[in-house]
């Protein structure tokens, strides 16, 4: 069994695990980076990260067409839940087993008011284990914390890190972020979406590469990797 990770751009990305597919910080219409149509996702559990429009996006028309569970905190889901959305809401620290696996909620240093207004709660970062035991860490936007160390202990195949600067990580702090997870494989995210948030993902590859053990996927949106 493997797991199929699509990149739709910025912090959107699709897994496919187990028959199950999962869809993350869906931010799909608006994303001048996507190269699907929200229309065509057909998601069983839609996760997000955090109430800011570039990642709760498109969840709502894309979670009432399908019926797909919405995973989020406490506050983003009270807020989906009066919209008729499906929703288990989770926190900092605490995992719970799905059927697509066990994913446990990790800490962000972000923001999370939703466009309303409407407060958000607290980011997260996802942690995921499929069924078949492989460890996927999705950061979520954050600045670099030192308890990524903490999350690096659990053994990670597969990290999603922003690269992007202004509002997370810069190429620096990912590459740092890398030392303390020491995932086996690294893709980043979170980049060349808007002309703020432009970066070279390839020379980040080449020194990550160089000091580190970890394999660097840069990929165009629409692209998959497997695990
Ligand atoms: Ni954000
Ligand atoms: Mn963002």
């Amino acid at each position: 069994m493997s797991t199929e990770l699509t990149w739709y751009g910025h912090a959107a990305i699709g897994l496919k695990t187990g028959g199950f597919n999962i869809l993350v910080d869906p931010f799909i219409t608006d994303n001048p980076a996507a190269t699907v149509n929200a229309d065509q996702l057909k998601p069983d559990f839609i996760l997000v990260s955090h109430g800011h429009g570039d990642h709760l996006g498109d969840t709502v028309s894309i979670a009432k067409r399908t019926g797909a569970m919405v995973i989020s905190n406490h506050e983003i889901c009270g807020w989906l839940a009066k919209q008729g959305v499906k929703t288990h809401s989770q926190h900092i620290g605490g995992g719970h087993k799905h059927p697509f696996g066990y994913l446990k909620f990790t800490l962000a240093l972000h923001g999370s008011g939703l466009p309303d207004g409407s407060c958000g709660g607290n980011p997260v970062g996802f942690l995921i284990t499929t069924n078949d035991g492989k460890k996927i860490y999705l950061a979520g936007d954050t600045g670099l914390f030192g308890d990524m160390r903490l999350i690096g202990e659990e053994g990670i195949d597969l990290a999603a890190l922003p690269i992007g600067d202004n509002f997370t990580m810069d190429p620096f702090d990912a590459l740092r972020a890398v030392k303390f997870l020491t995932p086996k494989h690294v893709i980043p995210i979170h980049y060349n979406t808007f002309e703020l948030i432009s970066q070279d993902a390839d020379s980040w590859s080449s020194q990550v590469t160089k000091e580190t053990g970890a394999t660097v996927h840069v990929l165009k949106p629409g692209d998959k990797f497997s695990l």
